[in-house]
């Protein structure tokens, strides 16, 4: 079997999905995963995970609101030498920040909405951009975008929580058509693109425990939201692109 190579975005709190599904990757033992975080000199736990990996991780700076930032770690990453001889497999947009947050959509605040959109919107569409010459090189060519169901215009109604959480989820709207284009985009050269809703999870960005309830979804362990993302990376492939999937592998609607 050939090595996998995974970039994975917000991979640095012990906490988070990123890194927990990190975490769950590696039990394959031919994957390797880059993993990149804005200020790696405190992201203590990974370089701890990226010293004991024997070379399978490599983490790298990667600010991804910042274009400058993501061309600069694209740089850094196609010197690689696994990714020079093999490209990247899956890319695993999970970066993301919940700045509006309970603010109703009647009183959200445009510089909330801006920071919402510059990582959540913006972060996620340089990075597929910038590093797509090497997923293209990549045997499985998939994108996976961590977008919420939140970003469903359908949900966020049905689910009765008014105008709550309103700039995160447009700004998760947006992105998941833009990646919805990508998947038109790229069909026909093979690649797999996915939209993914990980659960409510109990990280930091949720601000709740697990077996709380936000949104009126009791929220998951991050280890079941770290396990759950690397079981469904694995398992999509071409037939899934253009599909917007929840935490239990069903189909959530735009
Ligand atoms: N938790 C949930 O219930 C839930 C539900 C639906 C969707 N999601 C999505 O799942 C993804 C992961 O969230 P999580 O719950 O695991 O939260 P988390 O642990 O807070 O992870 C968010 C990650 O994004 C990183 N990040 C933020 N801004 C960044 C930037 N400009 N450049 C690079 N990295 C940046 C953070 O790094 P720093 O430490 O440097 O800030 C952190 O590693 C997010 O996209 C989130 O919207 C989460």
């Amino acid at each position: 079997m050939s090595n996998v190579v995974y970039l994975i975005t917000g991979a640095n709190r012990p906490n988070g999905i990123g890194f927990l599904a990190i975490q769950n990757l590696l039990l394959d033992p031919q994957a390797q995963v880059i993993a990149a975080v804005r200020d790696p000199a405190s992201a203590s736990d990974l370089l701890a995970l990226e010293k004991s990996s024997e070379g399978r991780v490599k983490v790298v700076k990667m600010d991804v609101g910042d274009l400058e930032s993501v061309k600069a770690s694209f740089t850094e990453v196609a010197g690689l030498p696994f990714v020079r001889e093999h490209g990247i497999d899956v890319l695993f947009a999970n970066a993301g920040v919940f700045t509006g947050a309970m603010v109703p959509a009647s009183k959200m605040d445009p510089t909330d909405a801006l920071k919402d959109f510059q990582v959540n919107t913006w972060g996620a569409i340089y990075v597929a951009q910038v590093f797509l010459p090497l997923l293209r090189l990549g045997t499985q060519k998939k994108i996976v975008y961590t977008s919420s169901a939140l970003g469903s215009t359908t949900f966020a109604f049905d689910a009765g929580i008014g105008g709550a959480f309103a700039s995160y989820g447009m700004s998760k709207a947006a992105t998941n058509h833009f990646f919805k284009r990508l998947a038109g985009e790229l069909k026909e050269d093979g690649f797999t693109v996915v939209c993914y809703h990980p659960g409510v999870v109990g990280t930091s960005l949720s601000g709740v425990k697990a077996g709380e309830t936000l949104g009126g979804i009791v929220a998951i362990t991050p280890e079941e939201g770290g396990r759950l993302a690397a079981t469904h990376i694995n398992s999509w492939g071409p037939k899934d692109n253009g599909k917007f999937f929840g935490e239990t592998g069903e189909e959530i609607l735009w």
